[in-house]
């Protein structure tokens, strides 16, 4: 099958690329050679800027497109526009922040956020979800039952450089007393980009058109669960002090400084049913190999983590924790 990625060469896209070339697919990348040029000597490179310099696609046709990098209607308007005619089958990478209900296992029905300005661009938090809805919905009008359009939740594996899963088996191999935080029945739900990786590739291997929520695991994993799994990996060294939210913010922690951690009150945020995309194939490696091959990716990288508290401002925290549990 001949595929084109959209993007390719950084995190999501990049094992989406691995996977479809150990698939044997003839995959063709665009962008703009700016990250990781020549990462995938197998892959045709094709380069350009995808908001206003698409030309190195006109006159070719493909199997599928995989699109990993569109954050504003606008500029998919471009992709889908030019890809119409030349590609069966087209599957957007979309987010679970498209929606706007706050409630535990919302399908993919549930209420999509809205922009305020309709002509905002610009990224931040707040306008990335409403633009991923106007970019879906994009899609959907050109390309119908042959658009996929994929919502993942927090994506964890090699190449993240938000470490917001990372920083936890690196911290709890580190042992000792670490804090944990609100309570060990917090719901928690991330996927490996591998497994996502996987499961884009069948999708768009079948054709299959549709939207899904794709977040995991499978089973209801909660915080306690999530971090006694670290315990087991890296050892069991670790004993978990779970300070309570209110005491955490007390202290002006940003939602970075505890990754995966949210206040109570905003948990269902994260909290979606998958069952759509499990029935459509999607499956889940053992979360100890997420684990275990998270902790090799750091210690063969030596990359310093983006997320988590320091030691001092863990030490800092459960010191004061203490004092006023006294
Ligand atoms: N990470 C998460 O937890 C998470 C959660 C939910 C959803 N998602 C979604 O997953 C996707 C993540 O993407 P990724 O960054 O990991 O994808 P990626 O495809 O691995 O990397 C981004 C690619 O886009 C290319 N690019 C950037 N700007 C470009 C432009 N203007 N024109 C052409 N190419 C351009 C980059 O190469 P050049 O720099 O060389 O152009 C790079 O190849 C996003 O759609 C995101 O919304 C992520």
């Amino acid at each position: 099958m001949k595929v084109l990625v959209l993007g390719g060469t950084q995190f999501v896209g990049r094992h989406i690329v691995e996977v479809a070339l150990g698939r044997g697919h003839e995959v063709t990348l665009f962008n703009r050679g700016r990250t990781a040029p020549g990462l995938f000597p197998d892959a045709e490179e094709l380069h350009g800027d995808r908001d206003g310099g698409l030309h190195p696609l006109e006159g070719r046709t493909w199997d599928a497109v995989v699109d990993v990098n569109g954050y504003v209607p606008r500029v998919v308007q471009q992709s889908t526009g030019l890809l119409r005619g030349a590609v069966d089958h087209y599957t957007f990478i979309s987010t679970i922040s498209v929606y706007s209900e706050r409630a535990a296992g919302m399908d993919e029905s549930a209420t999509l956020s809205r922009l305020a300005d309709q002509a905002a661009e610009e990224q931040t938090q707040e306008t990335y979800g409403p633009l991923k809805v106007l970019c879906e919905e994009v899609v959907q009008d050109v390309f119908a039952d042959r658009a996929a359009i994929v919502r993942p939740g927090i994506v964890a594996g090699p190449y993240d450089d938000t470490d917001r899963f990372t920083y936890w088996p690196v911290r709890v191999a580190d042992g000792g007393e670490v804090l944990a935080p609100g309570t060990p029945e917090r719901p928690v739900q991330f996927i490996d980009a591998r497994d996502l990786a996987e499961w884009t590739l069948k999708m768009t291997d079948e054709r299959r058109g549709g939207v899904y929520n794709a977040t995991g695991p499978e089973y209801d994993l909660t915080m306690g669960g999530f971090l006694g799994d670290c315990n087991a990996v890296t050892g069991g060294g670790a004993r978990f002090e779970w300070v309570p939210d209110e005491f955490l913010l007390s202290y002006g922690l940003q939602p970075s400084d505890l990754p995966l951690a949210v206040r109570s009150s905003e948990v269902a945020w994260f909290m979606v049913d998958c069952s759509r995309a499990i029935a459509a194939g999607l499956s889940y490696r053992p979360l100890a190999d997420t684990i275990r091959d998270m902790l090799e990716w750091v210690r063969s990288t030596g990359r310093r983590l983006n997320a988590g508290l320091s030691p001092q401002q863990e030490a800092e925290l459960l010191e004061r924790w203490r004092r006023s549990a006294q």
